[in-house]
């Protein structure tokens, strides 16, 4: 796997790193997985890579996550860039989601620490993850095989997912949008929109914005060609674009932030509720206030 050296991570904060990660093991489990073969389970040979997807390095890992070691070093180097506590981060997605959702897309999945998380929360959903890496997928199954959790993973663009429209109740992502540029931000959300049931949520685990903005080194620290565009950027105003409405970012230790939206029910779809409402509740059936009674 092929580095630069000259980022910060590598000149300081990876040596540090490394007295924690077992390099050894790491390679031994590298070497121990046919990469083509297992690719290939997952890979579409139809899918066309985004040009700033496949022209950049991520991490200053050359090819980025077309790059097999990538996917192999994203989780020992993750869980210390995700303070205070991977799995509380992650964690601040899972509970934003309402209700009991039959079905979730996972964008951006890579090797489905999230997608894991959101399985256990909701056994009872159908949990697809989507990555343009095939090699994150195959970490991805690996790590859900051993957890024994089904989890169906898709080798596809978040910006053109191929899914039906309105197939999801919910479509998240962890980390995804600091690594896409802005133009394509955007078009994952109107995508996110498209295949969202109405009334359905969108759920966005990311950097916090106003924190980027403010720590230049934060956006130096590690080879991410597109941080600083989102940074500069507001999720909000991107969601809102694109069709969202009660959308919410919440700051999520200082580092992070948690946002949240929902696809509006049509204007036809709310008035013929509305009626139907009235229509079906009798002058007795509403309390004092003049609102329906509670059913329970
Ligand atoms: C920083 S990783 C985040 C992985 C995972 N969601 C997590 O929380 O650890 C970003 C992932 O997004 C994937 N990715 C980037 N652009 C994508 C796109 N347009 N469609 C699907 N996946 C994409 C990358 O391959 C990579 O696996």
């Amino acid at each position: 796997m092929a580095v630069r050296k000259d980022t910060i991570w590598e000149r300081f904060l990876s040596p540090i790193a490394r007295n924690f990660i077992d390099e050894e093991k790491l390679r031994q489990l590298y070497e121990s997985i046919d990469w083509e073969t297992e690719s290939d389970r997952f890979r579409r040979p139809d899918l066309s890579y985004p040009h700033y997807y496949s022209s950049q390095n991520f991490h200053g890992v050359k090819g980025g996550y077309l790059n097999p070691g990538a996917s192999v070093s994203y989780d020992p180097v993750t869980q210390y860039v995700l303070p205070p506590n991977e799995t509380w981060v992650r964690q601040g997605l899972i509970d934003t989601i309402n209700g009991t959702p039959r079905r979730i897309l996972d964008l951006g999945c890579g090797t489905g620490s999230t997608t894991l998380m959101l399985k256990q929360a909701f056994p009872q959903a159908q949990v697809i993850g989507l990555d343009l890496s095939p090699y994150m997928l195959v970490m991805a199954d690996h790590k859900a095989k051993i957890a024994g959790l089904t989890i169906e993973w898709r080798h596809g663009n978040a910006e053109e997912t191929g899914f039906a429209d309105g197939y999801f109740d919910v479509v998240a992502a962890s980390l995804l949008f600091h690594e896409t540029p802005p133009a394509a931000t955007k078009s994952i959300l109107r995508e996110c929109f498209r295949v969202l049931i109405p009334g359905g949520q969108v759920v966005i685990l990311d950097g916090n914005q106003k924190t980027l903005r403010q720590t230049d080194w934060l956006t130096e620290i590690f080879e991410e060609p597109y941080i600083k565009d989102y940074a500069a950027g507001n999720v909000d105003a991107w969601m809102g674009a694109a069709g969202f409405e009660a959308v919410q970012t919440t700051d999520w230790w200082w580092v992070h932030q948690v946002t949240q939206g929902i696809k509006p029910l049509p204007v036809e779809d709310s008035a013929t509720a509305s009626q139907r409402v009235s229509a079906n509740f009798t002058q007795d059936d509403f309390g004092s206030e003049g609102f329906p009674a509670p059913a329970f």
